[in-house]
């Protein structure tokens, strides 16, 4: 479904992002991104999700080349995002409605699914990650475990078919972290590919299907 050849990327203030990656992924799988803080991952992950443009190399999705250039059309973009989900690191950053609803909701919003699908979802989506005692509070001022189920809350709604997921247990107790990873763990499935980077060796260990490994000179190696 995904594949980088020979990426690298620099910061605009020259900072090394990424060295010489090679990466492919395919729907199914549940591939994991270890590696110590400052490596890459989540410039990876901005990569991925058009969020930055290497200085070189390639990126092809199902073929096709994701450029700057490509997600400037719109449609292209929509697309884009509508197959590809994307949990930030910093869920401040990805938070900006009024109510965590709203957060929820907004996105089904631009699928331009009927009314009924988009509230069926957002209920469901509420449930799922135990938001629902919350759901008129503004996503701004919850907690940081709280912040991060809503803006999982959000992605997991538009249903993608790959979720990239960048450090999703980043600030969540112990029991909201067994309990998301749990979460994670469901949504493994034949139609989906799931990418995602952490810190937790016991998310790595009980989700993993393939192991990926960042090191400090930000290259990507397999981990097997
Ligand atoms: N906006 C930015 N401008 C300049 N340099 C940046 C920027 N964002 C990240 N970097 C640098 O790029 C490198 C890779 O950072 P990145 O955030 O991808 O690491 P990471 O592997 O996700 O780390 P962590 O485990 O702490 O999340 C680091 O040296 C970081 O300081
Ligand atoms: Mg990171």
């Amino acid at each position: 479904m995904i594949q980088l050849h020979d990426i690298t990327y620099h910061y605009p203030d020259g900072t090394p992002g990424l060295s010489h990656v090679d990466l492919t992924l395919h729907k199914g799988e549940c591939c994991v991104v270890t590696g110590p803080n400052g490596c890459g991952k989540s410039t990876l992950f901005r990569v991925l999700n058009g969020l930055a443009f290497p200085q070189s190399g390639s990126y092809l999705l199902d073929g096709q080349p994701v450029t700057e250039r490509s997600l400037r059309s719109r449609s292209n973009a929509a697309a884009f995002h509508r197959r590809i989900g994307y949990l930030f690191q910093n869920s401040e950053a990805q938070l900006f409605t009024r109510s965590v609803e709203d957060e929820i909701a907004f996105g089904l919003w631009q699928l331009d699914l009927p009314e009924e699908e988009v509230h069926a979802r957002t209920e469901k989506y509420l449930r799922m990650l135990s938001l629902e005692a919350m759901r008129h509070r503004a996503p701004f001022h919850l907690s940081g475990g709280e912040k991060k189920r809503c803006a999982l809350a959000a992605v997991l709604a538009m249903e993608p078919e790959a979720l990239i997921l960048d450090e999703p247990l980043g600030g969540l107790d112990e029991e909201g972290q067994q309990w998301i990873s749990d979460c994670i763990r469901s949504l493994k499935g034949p139609d989906r590919l799931i990418l995602l980077a952490t810190h937790s060796r016991s998310l790595a260990d009980s989700i993993a299907d393939r192991r990926l490994t960042m090191d400090k000179d930000h290259r990507l190696y397999s981990a097997e």
